[in-house]
């Protein structure tokens, strides 16, 4: 295959997701959150707190078009090791055809218990989430993050993209720890990253 036509298909691919993005985003806007997928720059920074090696699942929250799904592939996680919860079903059936192998939820990651299923008990190495929180109230946010914190080891991390200038879930600093982990200009609109860990 030539460089030429290998150029057009990635951009063919990329200009796709866009549209598809769009489109997610035209249909339900409180839900997507952001204008256009997250950079690769960006999922790779997220999916750096993964440790393929751990021998546990991975989950991941609102993968959309899958460009975080595909940065935690490309840490050698077993594309089995990897949950992923997404609420649009439009973005679920085009994940299901993108990426064989990986566990695909069409479901409400506010709602583990009942999206996870047979999988509510299970222990995640650790979770890399997209949920746009900022359009959540804030007693929701601080109650995901907590549910998501019993499903990980004391000390591993919960990894939130989110836009604004702050940590989109309050301190708790008698309940959990938050991170800066980095601010990602080359993403639109720019990204922060935050981490969140249990310290007991
Ligand atoms: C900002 S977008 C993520 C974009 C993704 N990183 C990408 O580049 O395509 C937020 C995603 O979270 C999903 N989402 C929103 N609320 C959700 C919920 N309660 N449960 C699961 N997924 C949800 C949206 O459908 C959307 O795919």
């Amino acid at each position: 295959m030539t460089l030429r036509v290998k150029v057009k298909e990635r951009l063919g691919r990329k200009f796709d997701e866009e549209i598809r993005f769009f489109k997610g985003w035209m249909s339900n806007t409180r839900a997507v959150g952001a204008i256009i997928p997250t950079s690769s720059i960006t999922a790779r920074r997220m999916a750096g707190v993964v440790n393929p090696a751990s021998g546990l699942p991975v989950l991941e929250l609102g993968p959309g078009t899958g460009v975080i799904t595909k940065a935690i592939l490309e840490t050698g996680l077993p594309p089995e090791k990897l949950f992923a919860v997404e609420f649009s079903t439009d973005f679920y059936n085009h994940l299901v055809a993108r990426f064989s192998g990986v566990n695909f939820i069409n479901g409400d990651a506010f709602d583990l218990d009942k999206t996870l299923g047979d999988l509510s008990d299970a222990t995640f190495d650790s979770i890399v989430s997209a949920v746009p929180l900022l359009n959540f109230p804030m007693h929701r946010r601080v109650a995901l993050i907590e549910d998501l914190l019993g499903r990980i080891p004391v000390g591993r991390p919960v990894v939130q993209i989110s836009y604004g200038p702050l940590s989109p879930v309050v301190a708790m600093p008698d309940r959990y720890q938050i991170s800066h982990l980095d601010f990602v200009v080359r993403n639109i609109p720019p990204a922060q990253l935050w981490t969140y860990r249990r310290t007991h």
